[in-house]
């Protein structure tokens, strides 16, 4: 007689009267009513479809001690929430409706602009659709033979990327539940190096005692830095001056991780300290305490940059955000003046921001870079896959459209009823384009270009890539042609 993977879930129903009866009825009794015209083969059920979406894209947050409310892991967690399940991977690109968020917490817009990310966990159509399916159909178990082998965790506040090769905290501080919000520097920290070493991608995480529980249901309730600005100093604890132009990423409210281009590389030198200049604290509703951590990886040793990011910016101040008033939409332009490879976009908002594009203008070619739907809860830097990045020529001009939802629907407004305008505090607003990318002589520009066009037809052009049609344009003469 073979094993068969039933008789263990008919220990699980309580039905273990003995193997006679298992092999006999138990068939039945599990599938009885559920089945309809559908064969087993061809159902949804947990353990072949659900559980290896959950280890992709949910796990990392949702397992016990972590910051989600519940963990993910096991069907008897798992099946309670099947509807909620197939509500938040449903709300897709939304940032959330009546303070539901979508999950993952990915807001990029399916239905316009480049769609290719680096470290995506975001589900396609057809994942969204299992879900649903799973939830509609009586969220079966299935076969546990089918379940996929356990992700292991690192740790129980699971790394974004995996493990780093460094790990620097700030120090800890506390907000009281009903603190205003506060601003300041909060000391520095050494990196402990002995060597330069480049950076390959940085993680910054939140570490607080709130354990997924919040006083509070407007913007941000499970995190107190809404934002934590750092440079590298030496031992001395005086900034390196090469630190102005580049800089290291900020981080923000529940923001992700940010794999550094291959090409540009981030030193990191012995005997170094990170120094915080700028903390900025917002209360949870509940007192508080916590510190950031970074966490590192490094290039191998003798790894060599060709080029530094910079700055893509694109802002503006001028916001006349009125109250009780939803789909208000406003502008901010910049220019580029040097060819441009688009490395991230990351729209920067505040509580009543609640999606922001990006348009590229070249001559007349206006196109649409990306757009995401904005939490000011889930911060998010989107980085664009290698062969999809922007190439953008100089004198492309960069358009920021930002819309705000300043009503009752938008639950991380504190009161709807307010007007707000530019300002530091979180529930003040800001439009700002946060974006980093390298700049390209007209050579290295023609050779990206040229790599780029190995993979299209003659002529054919592709979003992010004004110039990948015109196969025989110079790019000297293409960016002449601009105003
Ligand atoms: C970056 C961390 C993170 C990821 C990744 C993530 N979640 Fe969540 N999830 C949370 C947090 C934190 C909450 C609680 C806050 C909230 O409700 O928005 C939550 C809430 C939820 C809820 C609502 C629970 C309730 O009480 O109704 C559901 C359902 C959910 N997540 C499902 C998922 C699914 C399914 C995935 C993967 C497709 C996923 N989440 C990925 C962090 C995450």
């Amino acid at each position: 007689m073979t094993w068969n993977p039933r008789w263990k879930l008919a220990g699980s129903l309580g039905l273990a009267t003995g193997m006679a009866l298992a092999l006999v009825a138990l068939p039945a009794l599990v599938f009885a009513g559920q089945e309809g015209d559908v064969a087993p083969n061809e159902q949804v059920t947990f353990t072949k479809d659900v559980m290896p979406i959950l280890q992709r894209s949910c796990q990392r947050c949702h397992h016990p001690d972590s910051i989600a409310p519940m963990s993910l892991i096991t069907y008897e967690e798992v099946r309670p929430y099947a509807r909620a399940i197939k509500y938040r991977t449903g709300l897709r690109n939304s940032p959330g409706v009546a303070g539901i968020y979508a999950m993952p917490p990915w807001y990029i817009d399916r239905n316009i602009g480049i769609q290719k990310f680096k470290n995506d966990p975001s589900l396609s159509d057809e994942e969204i659709a299992t879900l649903a399916t799973w939830a509609d159909s009586g969220a079966r178990r299935g076969n546990p033979a089918d379940m996929p082998p356990p992700i292991a965790f690192i740790d129980a506040d699971e790394w974004e990327l995996g493990s780093p090769d460094l790990i620097v905290s700030s120090r800890s501080v506390t907000m009281k539940g009903q603190d205003s919000d506060w601003w300041g520097p909060i000391g520095d920290a050494p990196t402990g190096l002995t060597e330069d070493r480049y950076v390959a991608s940085i993680q910054m995480r939140e570490v607080n005692d709130l354990d997924g529980q919040t006083g509070r249901a407007t913007i941000g309730g499970l995190h107190i830095f809404h934002h934590l600005t750092m440079r590298q100093a030496g031992p001395d604890g005086m900034v390196y001056e090469d630190e102005a132009a580049q800089g290291w990423p900020t981080h923000e409210v529940g923001r992700n991780s940010d794999i550094i281009d291959p090409a540009a590389g981030k030193l990191l030198r012995a005997g170094s300290k990170f120094v915080f200049p700028s903390a900025h604290l917002h209360s949870t509703g509940t007192d508080t305490t916590g510190h950031v951590e970074i966490g590192l990886t490094f290039h191998p040793k003798g790894y060599q940059p060709k080029t530094t990011l910079v700055r893509v910016g694109g802002s503006t101040g001028d916001l006349d955000i009125k109250g009780m008033e939803a789909d208000q939409r406003i502008e901010a332009f910049t220019t580029l003046r040097e060819n441009t490879k688009l490395v991230s976009f990351e729209p920067h908002m505040h509580a009543a921001g609640v999606r922001m594009c990006l348009d590229a203008i070249w001559g007349s070619t206006v196109e649409t870079l990306a757009c995401a739907g904005y939490n000011h809860s889930w911060v998010r830097v989107y980085t664009y896959a290698e062969d999809a990045a922007p190439l953008l020529p100089k004198f492309t001009i960069l358009r920021i459209t930002g819309y705000f939802d300043n009503t009752p629907a938008n639950k991380n407004v504190s009161d709807p009823r307010n007007w707000s305008g530019l300002g530091h505090r979180s529930m003040d607003n800001m439009l700002i384009h946060i974006g980093r990318g390298i700049q390209l002589s007209d050579e290295e520009f023609e050779q990206e270009l040229a790599k780029r066009r190995e993979s299209l037809t003659e002529g054919q052009m592709v979003p992010g890539c004004p110039l990948c049609g015109y196969s025989k344009m110079p790019v000297t003469t293409a960016s002449n042609q601009t105003p």
